[in-house]
């Protein structure tokens, strides 16, 4: 884990609680970024089931919904957690350091 590579996302300010936020970055990832109170977290934005894009979802607690069929994910880990959804969805480890929220890609 020494060699990850951090990139700044964006200020901790721009994310509010309870809120979902999608950034793109290089390679192709296009990150939902979730805060719950001061703390974190970011996965795929793409649903695994289809075209819905989890920013436009309903967070709730530790859960997203995708806002196409309802499938839910938990956020912390990408776990699937109901149907339609088969497969889990991609996290990103993020740290917040100095008031900016970074994430690691790769
Ligand atoms: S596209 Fe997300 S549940 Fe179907």
């Amino acid at each position: 884990m020494g060699t990850m590579t951090w990139t700044d996302a964006a200020a901790l300010d721009e994310l509010f609680p309870g809120e979902v936020m999608a950034l793109d970055f290089e390679g192709g990832h296009e990150v939902a970024f979730y805060r719950l109170g001061d703390e974190v977290w970011a996965t795929a934005n793409a649903c695994t089931h289809g075209p819905g894009r989890l920013c436009d979802g309903f967070l709730e607690g530790h859960e997203i919904e995708c806002p196409l069929h309802q499938g839910r994910f938990d956020i912390r880990s990408g776990k699937a957690l109901c149907a339609p959804l088969t497969q889990g969805l991609r996290t990103y480890p993020v740290k917040i350091e100095s008031g900016r929220v970074y994430v690691a890609l790769e």
